[in-house]
């Protein structure tokens, strides 16, 4: 595992690159690994991912890709090109095939999305699946391991048997993470980040607790000492 620093990735969920500039310098080398997402990467945040790769710190795009094979091989390839660690496609086989193979021969690593949090067991029976939510997170995390993927995003309340399903060479990557002070804001899941760490988690992805937190520094260094001293 990489150090603790490196565990913890800072959701960028702001509205414009010169905010995110503003807190990614007011964080210094408190967070070494950045998320950026649709509100920022389309208000300019992609070329700031490049700037920060410049930079030295890691970068996880999640625009949770689906579409066409070529054409998400083609995005892939732009993203690859950029530098990122971390892009994240949902987890259809034919995006997850698209995916691997395009990333190939670059240091990207593609992380699957099984069904999105918000989702619950009606949510799916009316999008047409004959499938509750744990049944397709499994089905989908097995699809995932067999075709090479590298990593999952997941709920830290499904880490343990999504680790079940993957075993140890794929990453889980857990946001729904509150440190035991911090407020739930729409979060319905979640977990403490030595939880989330003793479930399996490998990164923890974390936005209000950091960016909207008085100090954000001090609330960073804080999670990060969390994670070095959880097991
Ligand atoms: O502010 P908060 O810590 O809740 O931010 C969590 C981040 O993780 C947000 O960027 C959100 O979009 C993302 N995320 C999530 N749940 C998922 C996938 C991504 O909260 N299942």
């Amino acid at each position: 595992m990489p150090d603790p620093r490196a565990r913890l990735i800072v959701a960028l969920d702001l509205p414009s690159v010169a905010e995110a500039e503003a807190m990614v310098s007011r964080l210094g080398d408190a967070v070494a690994f950045y998320k950026i997402g649709y509100q920022l990467g389309f208000a300019g945040g992609l070329a700031f991912a490049e700037t920060l790769i410049g930079r030295g710190k890691q970068v996880f795009i999640d625009m949770k890709l689906h579409d066409i094979g070529n054409t998400v091989a083609q995005g892939v390839k732009s993203i690859a090109r950029l530098g990122a660690t971390f892009l994240t496609v949902h987890a259809y086989p034919q995006t997850m095939h698209a995916a691997v193979d395009a990333r190939a021969g670059s240091k990207l690593q593609i992380l699957a999305v099984t069904v999105l949090t918000s989702y619950d067991d009606a949510d799916l029976a009316a999008a047409g699946y004959d499938f509750t939510v744990p049944e397709l997170v499994a089905e989908r995390a097995a699809q995932a391991r067999d075709i090479g993927i590298d990593g999952l995003v997941c709920s830290a309340e499904e880490a343990e048997s999504v680790r079940a399903v993957v075993g140890g060479g794929m990453v889980l990557v857990t946001p729904g993470i509150r440190p035991a002070v911090a407020e739930a804001d729409d979060q319905k899941r979640i977990m403490t980040p030595s939880d989330a760490i003793a479930a399996g988690a490998d990164y923890l992805v974390v936005g209000r607790p950091v960016i909207a937190a008085a100090d954000p520094k001090a609330a960073a260094e804080a999670i990060v000492k969390e994670i070095a001293a959880a097991r």
